[in-house]
């Protein structure tokens, strides 16, 4: 059959119609094409600029509506008697409250602080934390878990001897106290404000036996009031005239919901030759508490000769032994006590000490002395003692000596500031983190500044290191330019950190999903500078200054 010839004006239709579909098409649809394909394409090789300019803060002002920071889990022992304060940022007033405290606890729904006597049973209590002002309400949930481990997530805090050394003093500590209320640093869930060596007294003859050493450290330090009694009839030691009420400085730090630190040594005198706890443990570990202390430093100084002493006198002796009575004294105390024993690395203690009830043990020498080691460090942790840190016991890298410090051999001379550049205090502070070290930074807390409280300060860098995972960042990639870390978080996310090695080039790092063990496209959030960064499909391509550092949560979308 032949098919019927169509007619001319139809025909003419139809070609009409098929122009205006096509010039449609190329109108509308066509640039949207163009325009979807490029933007993919340039958004894979899109480079995200990290870099970071002299003096530059990141972290972003916090908001005026309530955002609730810090640990998720906390732990206490049954029966104890508990000081927690909500760590929330947003301006006051804020209204607190906490639903499913366990009896015996309450919160002060002013302040947002916690107090009590845990349950005698042991158990896991789910609470949520509620804070509300007039801009807004933000809620968060909180685990209270009364067992035998305490120091659930790394500690965190200040601590005097980097900034103040032979020169603490009552006034320095209440000062802490004071920044970390008024600047911002306790409701980003900094804790405990410590004071280490030489808040005790010396005997006249620790003063006359004094090496030369600490006579030139100390030359121009007042020992008057220092040097007598160091303990009273009774044997309890005796605080020096720097610090006159102890009770009443804790009871200061505790007003803000904050946490009391202490030092002291198994031996006879500190490091600096003050009055140590030897022979004196147990009823040191009790005034420690009658004080209302919540933190011990325990240093070896002096200790060392005795511990050589009884292992020479006493084949079983061991390491372990000598630093067990004081984690025994501790644990019989009303409140947890959280003990940091500093043996500067020596007979590996993360074999043992998780096992005495010891939260933390430094891993090396004082860093103080040498800051720019700080990667060497954080390596350290997470290569070869990267399974010894986990909830309740955390290896120690030392402080984050940020800002100023003394210099130990000069303690008389004004604080300086620390030989790292801008950038290479974002990594320091970015190790810290991942790594889940003890967040601790020490410094000349009267000279704080505002770049020094924004890189301590940023809540999204507080809470990577306080996830309860407690997972050590795994080095992915190391070379002399480059280092690529990963640390898993909780909730599934991983956190990117990437660290320009070189001092004098910028570099672009580029991470791909693969090496990363991720798949799929994620969301990718700057944590420095708390925002959204983009989405990428398979790898992330990032411009970082000399010795620069890349901080990102990466989550699957
Ligand atoms: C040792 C410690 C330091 C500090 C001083 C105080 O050196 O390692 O962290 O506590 O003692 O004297």
């Amino acid at each position: 059959m032949t098919e019927k010839p169509k007619s001319l004006v139809h025909d003419y239709y139809g070609l009409f119609k098929e122009i205006l579909g096509l010039r449609k098409f190329f109108r509308f649809v066509a640039p949207l094409i163009l325009l979807l394909v490029i933007s993919c394409i340039s958004q894979k090789n899109k480079i995200y600029d990290s870099r970071i300019q002299e003096k530059e803060i990141l972290t972003p002002a916090p908001q005026k509506s309530p955002r609730i920071n810090g640990a998720k889990v906390y732990g206490v022992r049954p029966g104890k008697k508990i000081l927690y304060r909500i760590p929330c940022q947003g301006e006051r007033p804020i209204k607190f409250k906490a639903e499913g405290l366990p009896a015996g606890i309450h919160l002060n729904e002013e302040k947002g602080i916690i107090e009590g006597i845990s349950p005698i049973e042991k158990g896991e209590y789910q609470i949520t934390f509620v804070s509300e002002n007039k801009y807004g309400k933000d809620s968060r949930q909180f685990k209270l878990v009364v067992g035998d481990k305490i120091a659930l997530t790394p500690p965190t805090g200040w601590n005097s001897w980097g900034g103040h050394m032979v020169h603490v003093t009552d006034e320095i500590i209440r000062k802490a106290a004071d920044v970390f209320e008024n600047r911002g640093l306790a409701d980003v869930g900094f804790q405990y404000i410590g004071i280490d060596d030489c808040w005790m007294k010396t005997s006249p003859e620790m003063y006359a036996s004094r090496s030369e050493n600490i006579i030139k450290k100390h030359a121009s330090f007042n020992y008057d009031g220092i040097v007598g009694d160091i303990r009273d009839e009774e044997g309890n030691i005796i605080p020096n005239k720097n610090f006159p009420d102890m009770k009443a400085l804790t009871d200061y730090v505790h007003s803000f919901g904050l946490k009391a630190g202490l030092y002291s040594t198994p031996g006879p005198a500190t490091c600096q030759n003050f009055a140590g706890s030897y022979e004196h443990e147990k009823q040191d570990a009790e005034q420690y508490a009658k004080w209302g202390f919540d933190l011990l430093k325990y240093d070896q100084c002096s200790g060392g000769k005795i511990l050589k002493k009884l292992k020479e006198e006493n084949t079983g002796f061991q390491d372990k032994d000598f630093w067990k009575p004081m984690a025994e004294y501790l644990l019989q105390q009303d409140h947890d006590i959280l003990y940091n024993l500093c043996q500067y690395g020596q007979e590996e203690p993360w074999l043992w000490a998780p096992d005495l009830n010891i939260q933390s043990w430094r891993i090396g020498g004082d860093l103080n002395h040498n800051v720019n080691t700080y990667f060497d460090q954080a390596f350290r942790i997470a290569k070869e003692l990267r399974e010894f840190s986990k909830p309740g016991q955390w290896n120690d890298p030392d402080f984050m000596y940020i800002h100023r410090i003394k210099d130990v051999k000069k303690m008389g001379e004004p604080s300086e500031e620390i030989p790292l550049n801008t950038n290479q205090r974002y990594q320091y502070v970015t190790l810290w983190s991942i790594i889940s070290a003890p967040f601790f930074f020490s410094s000349d807390i009267q000279e704080i500044d505002d770049f020094t409280i924004g890189l301590l300060s940023n809540a999204d860098v507080f809470n990577i290191n306080q996830d309860e995972l407690g997972h050590v960042a795994k080095i992915i990639r190391d070379n002399e330019n480059e280092t690529i870390m990963i640390k898993n978080l909780a909730n599934g996310t991983k956190v990117l950190a990437l660290f320009n090695r070189n001092a004098s080039e910028e570099i672009t790092i580029n991470a791909n999903w693969a090496e990363l063990d991720l798949q799929g496209r994620q969301k990718v959030f700057d944590v420095w500078r708390q925002k959204v960064a983009g989405s990428k499909r398979d790898e992330i391509s990032v411009k970082l200054s000399p010795n620069g550092v890349g901080l990102f949560i990466l989550s699957k979308q």
